[in-house]
């Protein structure tokens, strides 16, 4: 597996660590309980999720639509699918012009008998290529991608809720500059030109780009971020964002922050491929990622990247919310409850705030400190802003970049300016903040990112 699942904080893990196996089963069934009394609470994925005005979805190979018991589960608990193989290019155009559908429309199908939504995955991809493809290059090469865009985007017309228009097109590790492939070397341009012809074979699909690694905000998420930004300015047709989620044992702690930074550009975002590596951690994981997709608003939905753990592509790792048998684990639990627990953005008011080793210069009414990715040439910085002993009505953090840095882009607070000292003003939504809590607000740029604790002003 090329997959690297991207290591975050150990914050989660400790907490398992310090409940224990059977505190853990205690909290889980002292949450089952309290799930269970919540009004209109959902008693499958799917229904809890409607209810939060999201979809939970699972990835389907055509040919497991036969075993009952696979059929039994997905039926029961699900409301998307998206089909595992069978709409990759290899599948659906093995000879060139020669579309094959077959499977593909099974699964279709079977998501329309069953009332559930279709994630179209994908049109364009460096991997699952027929071999026809692998052997062209140049003009030839992009006239064959767009073809087989409209050509399969057509096909599905009216039928498929989003598309994965373009996957995987950025290279990992700290470059946030695009992979390499034979569909990148036919021009920088290819993305946009494949997100146009999808538009126009089929206007009602959203239109995403997906991929993998990007699930906390690093160089790779940022540099699709910068795309995804570059688009909506120049008003090439995108609708949304895949996070494709194959998690290890940590999630990264910007999890969230990151579904929002991208969601402020305008665009919905899925987690689209979830799978978790069993261990300690698996349920509180992934509560924390329906979580966090709860409380981004234009985070539209879950799919799992299978069902049972021995469908998993990673079936090693038992990643999924149903053991080998069909049976719920803990993370199936988890998810369920937090579903039905979720969809605030607000946190619930604390009757004690927490404590605070250095209280806040009086009169100011806030605090702020800076955590700082970097990399040669450029950065990301994310600010957590923190009210006093009263609640804050309206904030300002002042930051002073060092020269030659340009701040490129903001989520969450308004930029005075993009250099030198830079006042940062709350946006509508969180300029209040109760006594003790906390937002964020972020920024990336070019040069040198900024160091040292910035000032906050309340009001
Ligand atoms: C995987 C499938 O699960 C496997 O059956 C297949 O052999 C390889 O592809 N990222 C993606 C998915 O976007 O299409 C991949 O699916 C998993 C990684």
């Amino acid at each position: 597996m090329d997959h690297v699942p991207h290591r975050g904080t150990p914050r989660f893990r400790s907490r398992a660590r310090l409940l224990g196996p059977a505190g853990a089963a205690i909290a889980v069934a002292v949450a089952t309980l309290a799930a269970a009394t919540t009004a209109n609470a959902g008693t499958t994925l799917g229904s809890a999720a409607a209810e939060k005005g999201r979809y939970f979805g699972a990835a389907v190979p055509a040919f497991k639509l036969s075993d009952s018991q696979f059929t039994g589960i997905l039926d029961r608990e699900f409301n998307a699918i998206t089909p595992e193989n069978e709409m990759k290019w290899d599948a659906t155009e093995p000879s060139q012009n020669q579309f094959r559908y077959t499977s593909g429309d099974q699964i279709v199908s079977h998501a329309q008998a069953h009332g559930m939504k279709v994630r179209g995955h994908t049109l364009l991809w460096h991997a699952q290529q027929p071999a026809w493809v692998q052997n062209l290059s140049g003009s030839t090469l992009r006239s064959a991608m767009m073809n087989h865009v409209t050509q399969v985007a057509t096909h599905y017309k009216g039928q498929i809720y989003a598309w994965d228009v373009v996957n995987e097109a950025f290279a990992d590790g700290g470059s946030g500059a695009r992979r390499d492939s034979n569909l990148q070397r036919t021009g920088n341009d290819w993305i946009e030109a494949a997100f146009r012809t999808a538009r126009a074979a089929d206007p009602a699909a959203k239109l995403c780009y997906n991929d993998y690694n990007t699930d906390g905000i690093n160089a790779k998420s940022t540099g699709v971020y910068n795309m995804v930004r570059d688009f909506k300015t120049r008003g090439v047709p995108i609708d949304c964002v895949g996070f494709q989620s194959h998690l290890g044992t940590t999630l990264p702690s910007d999890y969230q922050t990151n579904l929002q930074r991208f969601a402020d550009l305008g665009v919905d975002v899925q987690i689209t491929e979830l799978d978790i590596t069993q261990g300690s951690n698996q349920a509180n994981m992934y509560a924390a990622v329906t979580k966090a997709c709860l409380a981004v608003t234009r985070c539209t939905g879950i799919t799992t990247w299978g069902v049972r753990d021995n469908d998993s592509w990673r079936s090693g790792d038992n990643p999924l919310l149903f053991d080998s048998n069909g049976n719920k684990k803990p993370a199936y639990t988890a998810v369920l409850n937090a579903l039905n627990t979720g969809g605030t953005t607000t946190p619930p008011p604390s009757t004690t705030p927490p404590p605070t080793t250095t209280p806040p210069p009086s009169g100011s009414g806030c605090t702020a400190n800076l955590t700082v990715q970097s990399w040669p040439g450029g950065f990301v910085t994310n600010v957590h802003v923190t009210a006093g002993s009263t609640a804050v009505n309206g904030w300002t953090v002042r930051i002073t970049l060092p020269a030659g840095t340009v701040i490129t882009g903001t989520w969450s607070a308004q930029p005075s300016g993009t250099n030198g000292t830079v006042d940062f003003r709350n946006v509508d939504y969180n300029g209040q903040i109760g006594a003790g809590g906390s937002t964020d607000f972020g920024f990336q740029g070019t040069g040198v990112g900024p160091s040292g604790t910035p000032s906050c002003t309340a009001g």
